[in-house]
């Protein structure tokens, strides 16, 4: 396996002539199941895979929540080998990316960051374009896969990548989850085992409340109350979008390819979740 930490050595074997289709999966690390069927499906559908691993500081908007972050790169090394020996891993430091200042550019995502994740972490999404934007322009990917757990991401890198003309197609990936249901996660990780076992109660709330509720505001009042019986884990939204513009649905009847998502707060871990309802 080749693993580069370095900008300058990428840009070397990225620009010498290749008639490859490059498959890039860009991730921060502590790989999951999740990132490895990602990884699988950039090596099926390209001649070269290239796997980023880079906790990236400045989508971070509180110092503790970064500090917390898990890292495994040796666990990580191990698996992607594991699935190809021939994928190229692109392991920088935070100075090899942000080489004067560790800073976000700013972006106008027409909306689509002023809810859910946006609103509660301001500043994140402008941090992922910059990184992801800094990352395209050096491996030059042909396809880039993203998971649909972070699906207000992958709304806004395909709406900077078309206003960008990004040669690269994003390529969105369903959610992997746990036997119980939690989605899969690096942050699963910071969870005890209890909590862990139990969170699977986040997806089968969502699950067991869209098969009941007919309507938005019995949707929204189904899942406050299940949360309400459990103290341990904290509701921090619960809001039903439609897919393509972000934007809260009025009439879910009427909607246009809605979705339900939830964010909660368990022992101080941000989970999120969403699941389409038609
Ligand atoms: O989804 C993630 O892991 C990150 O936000 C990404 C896309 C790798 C950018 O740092």
């Amino acid at each position: 396996m080749a693993l580069f930490h370095t900008t300058s050595e990428v840009e070397k074997l990225r620009n010498s002539a290749s008639l490859a289709t490059v498959g890039l999966v860009p991730t921060m690390g502590a790989l999951h199941q999740g990132h490895l069927e990602l990884i699988r499906r950039a090596g099926a559908e390209n001649t070269e895979t290239w796997v980023s691993i880079f906790v990236n500081p400045t989508q971070f908007n509180k110092q503790d929540d970064l500090v917390k972050y898990p890292t495994a790169l040796e666990k990580d090394l191990s698996a992607i080998h594991t699935i190809d020996p021939s994928i190229h891993v692109f392991a920088p430091t935070v100075g090899e990316m942000y080489p004067e200042e560790i800073v976000a550019k700013l972006y106008a995502f027409d909306g689509l960051d002023r809810v859910m994740e946006g609103l509660d972490r301001p500043g994140h999404f402008d941090g992922v374009i910059t990184i992801v934007a800094k990352l395209f322009e050096l491996i030059k990917p042909t396809r880039a896969y993203f998971g649909e757990k972070d699906f207000q991401q992958l709304q806004i890198i395909k709406n900077w990548a078309a206003k960008e003309h990004i040669p690269t197609t994003i390529v969105p990936c369903p959610i992997v989850r746990e036997a119980n249901g939690l989605a899969m996660s690096s942050r699963n990780e910071q969870l005890s085992k209890q909590a862990r076992n139990e969170a699977g109660f986040i997806h089968k709330t969502m699950f067991q409340c869209v098969d009941q509720c007919q309507t938005k505001k019995e949707l929204y009042a189904c899942i406050h109350a299940a949360f309400a019986t459990k103290p341990t884990f904290e509701l921090l939204y619960a809001i039903c979008v439609e897919e393509d513009s972000l934007k809260e649905v009025d009439v879910l009847a009427l909607a246009k390819k809605p979705r339900l998502f939830v964010a909660s707060s368990i022992e101080g871990v941000r989970l999120i979740d969403n699941i389409a309802l038609k």
